[in-house]
């Protein structure tokens, strides 16, 4: 495998990151139905999650790949966690929030990756699109981060009634 396949290779976990993320996002979405702020901002994010994926598509093809289905480490990581939060309990959001936080890091860390990959075959057009997605996951996981303690609270008050 040369450089430029590992880089594809990457960039298509990348890809089924983003695709295993939406679905999740998309459950999570409805669990924080009862909050407003925190509903709006998961559904912008599913958005801007579906234009990640779409870029990461483009990026793929504009090296002469193709997105392949093969499954994300993420999402391996992302099952573990969902089956602790499967049990119906006060303390959803708590998990939900959690598992979004790490994931949003996961991704920070896979877009570093990828851009440092960029930047060493000299892909600078790619490497500013994935750049623009690290930005949004950042401010994804700063509003995650700001919301952690709201919810844990929420879920010691439901768990002392
Ligand atoms: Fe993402």
């Amino acid at each position: 495998m040369n450089s430029r396949e590992q880089f594809l290779d990457w960039l298509n976990d990348a890809y089924s990151m983003e695709k295993s993320l939406e679905e999740t996002l998309e459950r999570h979405a409805k669990d924080a139905e009862g909050d407003p702020e925190v509903h709006a901002r998961i559904t912008r994010h599913i958005e801007e999650t579906r234009g990640q994926a779409e870029t990461v598509k483009g990026c793929i093809e504009s090296l002469g790949g193709s997105v392949s289905g093969v499954k994300s480490a993420l999402a391996g990581m992302m099952g573990a966690v969902q089956g602790m939060a499967n049990r119906p309990a006060g303390d959803t959001m708590v998990k939900n929030a959690i598992t979004d936080y790490a994931a949003e890091h996961f991704e920070i860390a896979s877009y570093r990756a990828l851009i440092d990959t960029a930047h060493e075959l000299g892909e600078e057009q790619i490497a500013l699109k994935l750049t623009s997605i690290l930005h949004q996951e950042e401010d994804m996981a700063r509003f995650l981060e700001e919301k952690l303690p709201g919810a844990v609270q929420g879920a010691l008050t439901a768990a002392s009634r």
